[in-house]
C-alpha cells in the first residue's frame, strides 16, 4: 500500500486578518511538513480554507455595518492572498459558505439524523425581545456563576475558565439590545457524542506514544470528565440551514460544519482538476492508499480535532481518522498576548507589505519557525527577528553562499571547478559513501565515513558527515513534528559549511595547490546545494535562489504537486550532484541585513491606539510658577547632548515623532511631540539636549526613553541645541 499524507490546517475565521500568532500556531508548521514530505517524493495534499460561519462573523458584520457575506468575501480573499504571498503551499483553499460545502454539511447532518445519532431536545434559551432573536452564547454576557466575574460570556468565563449553560449566568444581558433577555423554549439537535466515549478512549490510547503531551493531556481530561452529547444546531440566520422541515431560523453549529470544511475543500480540489471522485482517495480507507492524516491546529481547537471530529468520522463508516494532531501552544508578541483590540498584533498582510523582498519574508518564516510554540508558549520579538535574519540567515547562510559563489566567479570563471585527473574519482567515492550510509542505521554512519580515511581529508570527512547526518536528523525531526529542531539542524549544516571553507582555506591553495583548491570549491558547491534544498521547507524563496546560484535551472522547493508523488530529492541532498563545469552565480548578497531603524519602527507600531494629547516635550505657558530647587536636586537630572540618527512620524499622530538618538555610548528611542514644528528629515544629524535619566514611558504605544529639551513660546517650539560641535553624550550642566 502506498503511503500518502493528508495535511489540514485549521480553517481560519473569515472575520479578521490572519496574524503572526495564527501563522506560528498551525499554518507555517503544516506548510513546512507538507514541503518536506513533497521533497521526499511523497504524495501530499495540504488543505485549508476559510471558516465563514458562526457568531464571530455576524458580530463583526454588525460592528462594521455590513452583511456577513460582505465580511467573509473580504477576509477570505485577503487571507488567501496573504497566505499565498507567504509561501503557503496549499493544494486547495476552500470556503465554508460555498453551496458545495452547504450541501456536504447537510448531507452529513441528515445521515446522522436518519441513523439515530441525533437527539432532538427542547430546551430553554435566552431570547432578546427587542431584536426578536435567540441569543447564541457570545451574544449574552453576565456574572459568572463560579467566580463572579461580571463580563462572563454565555458559555464560558474568560476569567476562571468555567464552562456552563448560559441560563446559569447571573444578571444576564443581551449584547444586542443591552437589556435583560427573556427565556424561551427552543429545539435543538444534539450529536450523541457520549456514545463514542469508549471508541475515543481507544483511539487516544493508541496514539499515546506519538502525540504531543499537551494534546494528549487535554483529550484525556475531556474523556475523564465523560463526554456529553453536544448541540449541533443554533438559532441563527447566517450559516448552513438545518435541512429539516420546521427548522426555519436554525443553522448547523459552526464547529460541526467547519470541520467538514476539510472534506468539502478536498472535494473542491477534486472537482477543479476534473476528477470529482478523487477526494475519496484522501478521506476513505482503501486497499490502495495508506493515508497518514495530520491535522495542524492551535491549542484552542484541541477538543474539536481530537474528539469531536474523530467521532464524526467514526460515525460515518470508512473514513480515516487524524493520525496526529500536532497542536501548538500560543505565540506571544514582545512578551504579551496577541490582542487585536489593543493593537498588540502583527497582521500577516502588514508584515508582507513592510517586508516586500521574498528573502525577508522567508526570514520571517525562519524567525517564526525558530520560535514555534511547540511545547510551551513562545515569544516573537522584532529584535529576535532582526538577530536571526542578520546573525543567522545573512551571516551564516548568505555569507557562505557569497563566499563560495564569489570565489568561483573570481577564480574559476563562475563555474563549478573541473577536478584534476588525480581527483577524478572524488565524486564517485563521495556518492558511494553517501549511498552506503543511507542504507545504514545512524549508529554505523560514523564508522562508514571514518573508514574512508584514505580517500578524503579530515575536513572533507567532517563536512560530508555533517551533510549525511544532518539530512537524516532533519528528516527525523520533521517526521516527529519537531520543526524548531529541524530548522536548527538545517542552520548547523551551514555552520559546518563555513567551517569547511575556513579550514580548507582555498585562498591559500589557489596558488600553492590549484588541484586541491578546485576540489575544495567543488565540495563547497555540493554543500551549498545541500543547504539550499534542506532550507526549502522553511525558506522556500531563499532555497530557490541558492539552488539557482549552484546552477540548478529547475529548483525544487516542495511546492504543491496536485497530490502526486514526485522525485525523492531529499535523499539526494548528501550526493555531489552538481556537475563539474556548471555555470554558477552571479555573486550577490542574498539577504540584506535588517537595520535597527526598521525594527524600531515595527516596535513603534505596537499598541498604537489613537492620538494622545500628552507629548514628550509638551510645556504649558500658564503652568503655575515652579518652586525653587537646590543644586543637588538639579544634579539629579542627567542632561546630555545627543545626535539624532533616525526620525519618522508615528502613524496616526500629527504631533509625535519617533527619534533614535546617539548618546555616545548607546542609542535610544525617544518619542517627541514636535511633529507640528519639525519634519523628520530636518532632524537627522542635529545635536540636541536630552534628559537622559527620565523613566521610560509609552506614548501611543511606543516606548520613549528620554526627553528632548525644547523652548516653547506657546506658538513656537524650538529645540535646544548646543551652539558648537560636541561629541554626543557630553554632559550638559
Ligand atoms: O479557531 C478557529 O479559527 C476556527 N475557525 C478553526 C476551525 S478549524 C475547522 F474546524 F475548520
Ligand atoms: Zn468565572
Amino acid at each position: 500500500m502506498a503511503r500518502q499524507y493528508l495535511i489540514t490546517a485549521a480553517l481560519p475565521y473569515a472575520n479578521g486578518y490572519i496574524h503572526l500568532g495564527h501563522v506560528a500556531g498551525a499554518y507555517l508548521p503544516a506548510d513546512m511538513f507538507a514541503r518536506f514530505l513533497r521533497l521526499s517524493g511523497e504524495r501530499v495534499l495540504y488543505v485549508c480554507g476559510s471558516d465563514e460561519h458562526g457568531v464571530a462573523i455576524t458580530i463583526r458584520a454588525e460592528q462594521e455595518g455590513k452583511t456577513p457575506r460582505q465580511i467573509v468575501d473580504h477576509y477570505h480573499h485577503a487571507n488567501r492572498a496573504a497566505f499565498e504571498q507567504f509561501g503557503m503551499s496549499f493544494d486547495v483553499y476552500g470556503r465554508t459558505s460555498s453551496p458545495e460545502h452547504h450541501q456536504l454539511a447537510q448531507e452529513w447532518f441528515l445521515d446522522f439524523y436518519h441513523r439515530g445519532l441525533l437527539d432532538e431536545r427542547e430546551e430553554l434559551q435566552f431570547f432578546d425581545d427587542d431584536a426578536g432573536m435567540f441569543l447564541p452564547d457570545r451574544y449574552v454576557e453576565g456574572t459568572c456563576p463560579y467566580c463572579g466575574y461580571d463580563r462572563a460570556r454565555g458559555d464560558q468565563c474568560e476569567q476562571c475558565g468555567a464552562y456552563y449553560n448560559q441560563l446559569e449566568l447571573k444578571n444576564p444581558r443581551s449584547l444586542i439590545s443591552g437589556k435583560a433577555p427573556s427565556v424561551r423554549p427552543t429545539r435543538h439537535w444534539y450529536f450523541r457524542l457520549s456514545q463514542f466515549q469508549k471508541a475515543l478512549e481507544q483511539y487516544i490510547a493508541a496514539r499515546e506514544h506519538t502525540w504531543k503531551e499537551n494534546v494528549l493531556q487535554q483529550a484525556r481530561a475531556w474523556l475523564k470528565q465523560g463526554l456529553e452529547d453536544r448541540a449541533i444546531t443554533r438559532d441563527l440566520q447566517w450559516g448552513v440551514p438545518v435541512p429539516l422541515p420546521n427548522a426555519e431560523g436554525k443553522v448547523l453549529y459552526v464547529w460541526f460544519e467547519a470541520l467538514l470544511g476539510y472534506i468539502s475543500a478536498t472535494q473542491q480540489w477534486a472537482r477543479e482538476r476534473g476528477t470529482p471522485d478523487a477526494w475519496q482517495q484522501w478521506w476513505l480507507r482503501s486497499s490502495e492508499h495508506d493515508t497518514f492524516y495530520a491535522a495542524f491546529i492551535g491549542k484552542d481547537n484541541i477538543v474539536f480535532h481530537t474528539l469531536m471530529f474523530p467521532a464524526m468520522l467514526m460515525a460515518r463508516d470508512g473514513y480515516i481518522l487524524p493520525e496526529n494532531v500536532p497542536a501548538n501552544e500560543f505565540l506571544n508578541l514582545e512578551g504579551q498576548k496577541f490582542s487585536k483590540s489593543r493593537n498588540w498584533s502583527i497582521d500577516l498582510q502588514d508584515a508582507l507589505a513592510d517586508f516586500p523582498h521574498s528573502h525577508h519574508r522567508d526570514a520571517l518564516r525562519y524567525a517564526l519557525a525558530m520560535n514555534l510554540p511547540e511545547t510551551r508558549d513562545a515569544d516573537f520579538t522584532w529584535s529576535d527577528f532582526q538577530a536571526r535574519t542578520n546573525n543567522e540567515l545573512a551571516a551564516i547562510v548568505g555569507n557562505y553562499a557569497n563566499r563560495v559563489i564569489a570565489f568561483l566567479a573570481r577564480n574559476f570563471q563562475g563555474r563549478v571547478p573541473v577536478l584534476d585527473a588525480a581527483d577524478a574519482e572524488f565524486p564517485a567515492r563521495w556518492e558511494q559513501v553517501a549511498r552506503q550510509a543511507a542504507s545504514q542505521p545512524s549508529s554505523q554512519v560514523a564508522a562508514t565515513i571514518a573508514a574512508a580515511t584514505e580517500y578524503f581529508s579530515a575536513e572533507e570527512r567532517a563536512v560530508i558527515a555533517a551533510v549525511i547526518n544532518g539530512t537524516r536528523t532533519i528528516a527525523q525531526h520533521y517526521h516527529a513534528f519537531r520543526f524548531r529542531d529541524a530548522v536548527s539542524e538545517t542552520i548547523n549544516l551551514a555552520r559546518a559549511a563555513n567551517k569547511f571553507f575556513n579550514d580548507a582555506a582555498p585562498w591559500k591553495t589557489l596558488t600553492d595547490n590549484p588541484a586541491q583548491c578546485a576540489r575544495t570549491l567543488f565540495t563547497c558547491v555540493q554543500v551549498l546545494r545541500a543547504i539550499g534544498i534542506a532550507l526549502a521547507p522553511v525558506t522556500p524563496n531563499l532555497s530557490e535562489s541558492i539552488q539557482r546560484l549552484c546552477g540548478i535551472t529547475q529548483p525544487i522547493t516542495g511546492k504543491a504537486n496536485d497530490g502526486q508523488a514526485g522525485d525523492n530529492v531529499w535523499s539526494t541532498i548528501p550526493l555531489p550532484l552538481v556537475e563539474q563545469g556548471t555555470p554558477t552565480g552571479p555573486p550577490q548578497r542574498l539577504i540584506e541585513p535588517i537595520p535597527d531603524a526598521t525594527i524600531a519602527a515595527q516596535k513603534a507600531k505596537l499598541g498604537v491606539q489613537q492620538e494622545t494629547t500628552s507629548a514628550a516635550t509638551d510645556t504649558h505657558k500658564d503652568e503655575p510658577s515652579t518652586p525653587q530647587i537646590t543644586i543637588e536636586e538639579f544634579g539629579r537630572i542627567a542632561l546630555r547632548t545627543a545626535r539624532v540618527i533616525a526620525a519618522e512620524r508615528i502613524p496616526k499622530s500629527q504631533k509625535l515623532l519617533r527619534l533614535v538618538v546617539d548618546l555616545g555610548d548607546e542609542q535610544r528611542q525617544i518619542v517627541a511631540g514636535i511633529g507640528k514644528h519639525y519634519a523628520p528629515e530636518e532632524l537627522i544629524g542635529l545635536d540636541v539636549v536630552v534628559v537622559a535619566n527620565l523613566k521610560p514611558a509609552r506614548l501611543m504605544g511606543v516606548e520613549s526613553h528620554g526627553m528632548l529639551l525644547a523652548a516653547n513660546s506657546g506658538e513656537q517650539l524650538v529645540l535646544v541645541s548646543p551652539r558648537g560641535p560636541i561629541p554626543p553624550g557630553s554632559v550638559v550642566k
